[in-house]
């Protein structure tokens, strides 16, 4: 038995499903509803409420060529120049063109979309990257909450099974290495407690980003790198790490804000507002022919730019020319949080500055959203399918998950050609699934901040080899100094998960010898196609340490040809 587990009493109780979905965003639900109306029976764990996860945060909206004139292929033009080289031009192809009726199949379902009143069309709007206004939107700028409210309601009316307040530990395994199920813990309510297990023979991992691995990040409490942390454990490779992306307007609250920031869409400054510098000098115009909406790296790079020659903590984001009756009326979440910490965008520019937005990488899966790991699947932030490259195009998130997940559904529930056996193993009672593999020392909760001040100073917006190696050294001694004290419990837990994904993001940078995307290196200021034009693939072996290895192209190498075992295959 390969892999690594988290320190953890052993299961006390065990459900089974055909189906287990770790997480509740778009992606989560979308799986778990489409395998459900296929009839597999499908449990959803996820860590908090079903509608607490990073989709409700969304702002801006979804991406998809719904407009008049626009076309996927236009839409795969941008996306395939924002990810600067590095995006699979299979993934993306999947993404645009699947993605226009996904959004249809979304509004079906029962999210509804801001119209315009006389024509009753999609409203759309721009974002950075956008050569056209392509990003629908919903209650002006709160998009992942309408998505999110549809998805949860429709998950409820189809009677699936879901386990709130529960965090996810590891994966099961049968002989052979299939996944096979989870081991989770939930946390103090709902009708079980403690460590248990779900027994299912597909696992797909929707657990969102990692964006609390820094201090100031517009993710929110939950996004701990949980997935990618058990993927690594299990064996799973994990790809495109280094590629964090930093959204450059996040609502200034002061140098030592810590943890989730209040964002400020970029369709603020698709419907026209402009970044200035303390002497309101528009420093984005001429800089890029796209000025504010360039793609996200280049003007958070322009923001930090700036803010260095100026010896300033934030730029501004000017909007005051929308006036009060538009900023209610199209930006009313937005509106609220700048009020809320005493700025009126009505009649004074917004403080910004770039916070870590975005996991441009994550587990490594192929077009139909499989794994390195036969039966587990990776959706949404958590995953790393091409599309996305070196740097996410703004919006294009909401709509990779919509896809995938159909495309995993898809994958979990099509005819196997011959039956095959659910392995004993992975059908056997609560014991120890997981004997043979070696517990990894839990990090005492108290480090979390120090983990997010090490990542934050040397692996943030600019990094070089030296703020790189001070970051690995200092992450390894917490690693190393961690004696065995630290019990059992979600913080613990969290902790360490956030120490694993810190010390290989940092492992994949400081390898990563070149500026690209969301990359940026003070001492590789260039993009190196020859060199770099690659990706970074990491596992992590049984004795911790880290095997990092480049592919030799830009495309991926295959992941795992095997389907799960043990799904069930027609309605019941
Ligand atoms: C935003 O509204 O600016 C965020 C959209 C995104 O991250 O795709």
């Amino acid at each position: 038995m390969t892999g690594i587990r988290l320190h953890a009493p052993n299961p006390g109780w065990a459900v089974d499903a055909d189906v287990v979905v770790i997480g509740s965003g778009v992606a989560g639900l979308t799986v778990a509803l489409r395998c459900a109306a296929a009839g597999a029976k499908v449990t959803v764990v996820t860590k908090a409420r079903l509608d607490d996860g990073s989709t409700r945060w969304a702002q801006g909206g979804i991406a998809a060529a719904l407009g008049e004139g626009d076309t996927p292929e236009q839409h795969l033009d941008d996306t395939l120049v924002a990810g600067a080289g590095l995006c699979s031009d299979d993934a993306v192809r999947a993404l645009v063109t699947e993605g226009p009726d996904a959004v249809r199949r979304l509004i079906a379902t029962g999210a509804e979309f801001d119209t315009d009143a006389d024509s009753g069309k999609i409203l759309l709007t721009r974002e950075g990257g956008h050569h056209r206004r392509r990003i629908a939107h919903a209650g002006g700028d709160a998009t992942g909450a309408e998505i999110s409210r549809a998805l949860v309601e429709a998950v409820r009316e189809a009677g699936i099974e879901t386990i709130e307040h529960a965090l996810v530990l590891d994966l099961l395994k049968d002989a052979e290495g299939r996944a096979a199920g989870v081991t989770l813990h939930v946390m103090g309510e709902g009708r079980r407690d403690g460590v248990g297990a779900v027994r299912a023979g597909a696992v797909v991992l929707a657990t969102g980003g990692m964006g609390q691995v820094f201090s100031a990040t517009t993710n929110p409490a939950v996004s701990t790198g949980d997935g990618v942390a058990l993927a690594l454990r299990a064996g799973a490779e994990v790809s495109d790490l280094e590629f964090v992306q930093f959204h450059p307007t996040v609502l200034w609250l002061g140098p030592d804000a810590e943890g989730q920031q209040p964002l400020v869409s970029e369709a603020v400054r698709g419907e026209g507002a402009y970044l200035v510098d303390a002497d309101g000098h528009r420093f984005m115009a001429g800089a890029h022919e796209l000025a504010e909406l360039a793609p996200r790296d280049i003007v958070a790079k322009g923001i930090m730019r700036r803010m260095q020659e100026k010896g300033a903590e934030h730029m501004y984001l000017d909007a005051r020319h929308f006036g009060a009756e538009m900023w209610a009326h199209r930006f009313p979440t937005i509106l609220a949080a700048c009020r809320a910490h005493g700025i009126d965008p009505v009649t004074e520019p917004i403080p910004v500055a770039p916070a870590a937005h975005y996991a441009s990488g994550g587990v490594r899966t192929d077009l139909r959203g499989r794994t390195s790991i036969a039966g587990l699947y990776a959706c949404g932030e958590v995953a790393c399918t091409g599309v996305h490259g070196a740097n996410r195009l703004a919006s294009n998130s909401l709509l990779e998950g919509l896809v995938f997940a159909e495309r995993i559904a898809a994958d979990i529930t099509a005819p196997l050609p011959e039956p095959a056996p659910v392995h004993a193993e992975a059908r056997t009672g609560a014991g120890t699934p997981m004997a043979g593999q070696p517990p990894a020392d839990l990090i005492a909760p108290e480090l979390r901040v120090t983990i997010q001040r090490i990542m934050t100073e040397g692996a943030g917006v600019l990094r070089s080899r030296k703020s790189l190696e001070q970051a690995a050294a200092e992450l390894d001694r917490i690693a190393l100094e961690a004696d065995g004290k630290a019990g059992p419990g979600t913080e613990c837990w969290e902790t360490t998960n956030l120490l694993l994904v810190a010390q290989v993001l940092v492992a994949a940078a400081l390898r990563r010898e070149e500026t690209r995307g969301c990359h940026w290196r003070e001492d590789f200021p260039d993009r190196d196609d020859a060199a770099w034009r690659r990706h970074l693939l990491v596992t992590l072996h049984q004795d911790h340490t880290f095997a990092v290895s480049r592919t030799d192209s830009a495309a991926f190498p295959p992941v795992n040809p095997l389907r799960p075992q043990g799904v069930r295959r027609e309605h019941p």
